[in-house]
């Protein structure tokens, strides 16, 4: 089984979006796919609620996580895990034990920007990732082309050790998926073009490790 998990110290950055997103893909694919929420909101598992209303999509696991325990169905691919904000400390090495990837998106403002940093120097107390078996990639998020914001996250994420995977774009999409329980993936192709193609180096990503 291959997990991997969607962290950031800062709130609503996109972790659920991502996780959400990557789920349908896996999916898809026809990969078996648990999807555990450790956030008491429970927005991945509400998600998968609305996601129920259709038939002929393929099925997604949920795994109700927020006392910090998930178990994965016997035969899953890829568990995929979306964690609260604010986790800090010893914290996020417990729940960075059986991670093969982690994802860490990070949204175009200086706020983001410096929590981010913080959060980064803890991480890299981390000895699996020390040792290369976890591998860790930030992702820009709502990104806006273009724009100062943007521009200062892209400078900040391309200095750092770890890659910079790409950049989703702010889009309607994303809430439109939200909404309703399907994937970006699962939405008609001709409108969602511009917003799959960023997902391409995140996916690649994925399979090289
Ligand atoms: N690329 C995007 N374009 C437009 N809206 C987005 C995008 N990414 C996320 N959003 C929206 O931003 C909001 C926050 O995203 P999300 O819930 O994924 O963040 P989160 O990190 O899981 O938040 P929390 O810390 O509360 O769990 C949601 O309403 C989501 O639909
Ligand atoms: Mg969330």
């Amino acid at each position: 089984m291959h997990t991997i998990m969607l962290m950031n110290a800062k709130g609503g950055c996109g972790k659920t979006t991502l996780a959400t997103n990557l789920a349908t893909w896996y999916a898809d694919e026809g990969f078996r796919v648990a999807l555990a929420d450790y956030d008491p909101q429970g927005s991945a598992l509400d998600w998968l609620e609305a996601r129920k209303d259709y038939e002929g999509i393929p099925e997604i696991a949920g795994i109700d996580a927020a006392n910090g325990a998930a178990r994965a169905p016997r035969g899953t691919d890829y568990l995929i895990m979306d964690v609260p904000a604010g986790i800090h400390g010893k914290e996020i090495n417990r729940h960075l034990r059986r991670v093969d990837h982690m994802i860490l998106p990070v949204l175009p403002s200086p706020l983001d920007i410096r929590a981010c940093q913080r959060y980064l120097k803890e991480l890299s107390r981390n000895q699996r990732l020390a040792r290369g078996t976890l591998k860790v990639g930030v992702v820009a998020n709502r990104v806006r082309e273009n724009t100062r914001a943007f521009h200062d996250l892209e400078a900040f994420l391309s200095q750092l050790e770890i890659p910079f995977l790409t950049r989703l774009r702010e889009s309607q999409n994303y809430i439109r998926a939200a909404e309703t329980g399907l994937g970006l993936f699962e939405l008609a192709p001709s409108k969602v073009y511009n917003d799959v193609v960023q997902w391409d180096p995140i996916i690649d990503w994925l399979k090289a490790g």
